[in-house]
């Protein structure tokens, strides 16, 4: 990666994402950090061009848990850019009580994976363009616990918000793996990663302040978000991952996720699924 490289990395004003970006912009790199928030997003450019000495980092602004701001987005980037090396599916919420994206769907499922599969598609044509370039998606560990549940993805019948996180985590090593297959030949990769217990703002309600007892409690006993970026860094920027597609790491190796998350049923079956939720001409 050097400063003619442009970066976009979603969930980038806080945690993981928001120490990602600071790292990466100590290259020198062109970095757009979008985020859903123009207050807290600001706030977070400014630490963020403050702390990495780079003047190239900008803000955009897109919800994912709304299909219209992505693709409002996405718009907006092209007019903008003729590039993108690489792309950071980072941001992801954890939030207790059954709440549904502005299209209606299930918060977790809607905005960690059916947000990040449109983005992920409007800009995979600039993506090949930019060739070689990269898809980094940011999954769990929890993953382990997840299943697809076809019948009712939006958790309508059977709602916990671990059951709708871990579905929305395996759908984002689903997600890698089949766009994985997809981009063979194009020059661009697609890899996920467990980042570790880091201590974020994950599972802490925007509106509230308040957490989830779990993550109050674990807290201290959490890596830095600097350590937790680690591993994104390192698929960003090295040399050891040209070309290497389709696989999780976790501690900058990779290693193996699930037996039910390498189904390749299930994975084109969640692809199909999800192209007809955001209901686009995606391919
Ligand atoms: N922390 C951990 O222990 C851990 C473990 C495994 C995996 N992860 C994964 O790591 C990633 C980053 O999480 P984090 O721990 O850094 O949490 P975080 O501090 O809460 O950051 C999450 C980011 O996602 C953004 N976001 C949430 N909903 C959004 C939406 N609708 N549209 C656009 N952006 C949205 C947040 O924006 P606002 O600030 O505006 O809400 C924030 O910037 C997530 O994918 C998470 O699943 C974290």
């Amino acid at each position: 990666m050097d400063k003619n490289s442009i970066v976009v990395i979603t969930g980038a004003n806080s945690g993981i994402g928001k120490a990602t970006s600071i790292e990466l912009a100590r290259t020198g790199a062109v970095i757009i950090m979008l985020c859903r928030s123009k207050k807290r997003g600001e706030e977070a450019l400014q630490d963020v061009r403050n702390l990495s000495g780079n003047n190239s980092v900008e803000l955009m602004i897109c919800d994912l848990g709304s299909l219209k701001s992505i693709r409002d987005f996405c718009l907006e980037f092209k007019k903008k850019y003729q590039r993108l090396n690489v792309l950071i599916n980072n941001a992801g919420v954890i939030l207790p009580g059954y709440h549904q994206t502005a299209d209606g769907y299930e918060l977790h499922f809607g905005v960690n994976h059916l947000g990040h599969f449109l983005l992920t598609n409007e800009l995979l044509d600039i993506l090949i363009a930019s060739a070689p370039a990269r898809v980094i998606n940011v999954t769990s560990g929890i993953h382990k616990t997840g299943k697809i549940y076809f019948e009712d993805v939006n958790l309508k019948k059977n709602y916990t918000f671990w059951r709708a996180y871990a579905q929305s985590k395996l759908a984002n090593i689903l997600f890698t793996y089949e766009l994985s297959k997809r981009l063979k030949g194009t020059g661009v990769t697609a890899n996920c990663f467990h980042p570790g217990a880091v201590a974020t703002r994950l599972g802490i309600n925007r509106d509230t302040g308040f957490g989830t007892f779990i993550t109050r409690l674990l807290k201290p006993f959490f890596q830095t978000s600097k350590q937790g970026a680690e591993t994104a860094i390192y698929l960003a920027t090295s040399n050891d991952i040209e070309g290497v597609n389709g696989k999780y790491f976790y501690r900058k190796r990779s290693v193996p996720s699930s037996k039910r998350s390498y189904d390749k049923a299930t994975a084109k079956k969640l692809w199909d699924l999800s192209k007809k939720m955001v209901e686009s001409e995606i391919e």
